[in-house]
């Protein structure tokens, strides 16, 4: 059966530690030999609705990495944005290609292709979910800090996407997480909900508060995104800085209060003097591009498991 990856929900917690491990290995071993001809005689579809530097970038040297080939395609420039229907369009790309990677306005187009489409669709992010950035974001915590486990990670602003996945990887792994977003901006009530159903499993604890001293209390990783994500209206600006600035802006102060080791991440792109101040992205405790470069390895490792038979070393 052919599998999709929407969201992080469709993973195992075992499928989740597995694509992790092989993520590791690929970073830091890489078996050409082994994996180099994962993707070869295949075509994977790139469809793109929305800007993007890290996610196209990395999934293009991903599938290039593993011998495999890649179709750009902008929602802009198919009969999609003539109105076309995405089951149409699923059907049609299904006979052509092995492989839809897309990224979304809406993730209703998501469902809807992965119901059409006999082909994995994987979520290259969507208004609500943003799994691959978090498998990214799990391996750089998994290697700054040898663990998963127990390790602590304070989510800071708005409840995007990132925070959705965030809620509900953390809690696959046996992370704990804490969630500070103003009363109005709260992450996807279905994601708190398969947080807290997977912490029961892996003993997760969860903080959901709109407080953010108290999410960053003791934690490892401070984490936030932009306060004006992709399919947010330029019109709500003005009204979200009143409510976001300068409470929930990641700066200096807020580290007093987590654990001396802690570390800034960010999905990237950042704003400068709106989520966070430039004395912590560009100081010593960011990862940011950890974070960024893990894109790629994750992203060769998904692949491995999606169309692969092999298992890590
Ligand atoms: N983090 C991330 O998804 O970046 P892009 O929008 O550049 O792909
Ligand atoms: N929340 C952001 C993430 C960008 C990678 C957005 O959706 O624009």
């Amino acid at each position: 059966m052919k599998r999709d990856l929407l969201t992080l929900q469709d993973l195992s917690n075992e499928e989740l530690m597995h694509i992790l491990t092989l993520a590791r290995e690929v970073k830091t071993s890489w078996d050409p030999a082994r994996y180099g001809s994962t993707l070869s005689g295949r075509t994977i579809a790139l469809l793109f609705q929305k800007p993007s530097t890290r996610t196209r970038v990395s999934f293009e040297v991903a599938i290039r990495k593993l011998g495999g080939d890649s179709i750009f395609l902008s929602w802009h420039e198919l009969q999609l944005s003539r109105g076309e229907t995405v089951s149409d369009t699923a059907r049609v790309l299904e006979r052509y290609v092995d492989g839809i990677v897309a990224r979304v306005g809406d993730h209703q187009i998501l469902v809807d292709m992965a119901e059409n489409a006999r082909i994995p669709v994987i979520n290259a992010l969507s208004n609500r979910f943003h799994p691959c950035q978090i498998i990214a974001d799990l391996l750089t915590i998994w290697e700054r800090f040898g663990a998963l486990k127990g390790i602590k990670l304070a989510y800071v602003g708005d409840g995007t996407n990132v925070c959705n996945s965030l809620l509900v990887g953390c809690t696959k792994v046996g992370m704990d997480i804490s969630v500070a977003c103003p009363v109005g901006y709260e992450p996807d009530p279905e994601a708190v909900q398969w947080a807290f159903e997977n912490a029961s499993r892996t003993g997760s604890t969860i903080i959901i508060t709109d407080e953010p001293l108290e999410a960053v209390k003791d934690a490892h990783v401070i984490y936030t995104d932009t306060f004006m994500s992709m399919h947010i209206p330029e019109s709500e600006r003005e009204k979200r800085f009143e409510v976001f600035v300068p409470r929930y802006q990641v700066r200096p102060e807020l580290f007093e209060h987590a654990r001396p080791d802690a570390v800034f991440m960010h999905c990237l792109p950042a704003h400068r003097g709106e989520e966070v101040v430039s004395e912590v992205i560009d100081g010593p405790r960011s990862i940011v591009f950890d974070q960024a470069e893990n894109r790629l390895h994750a992203q060769v490792a998904l692949f491995i498991f999606l169309y692969g038979s092999s298992v890590p070393s």
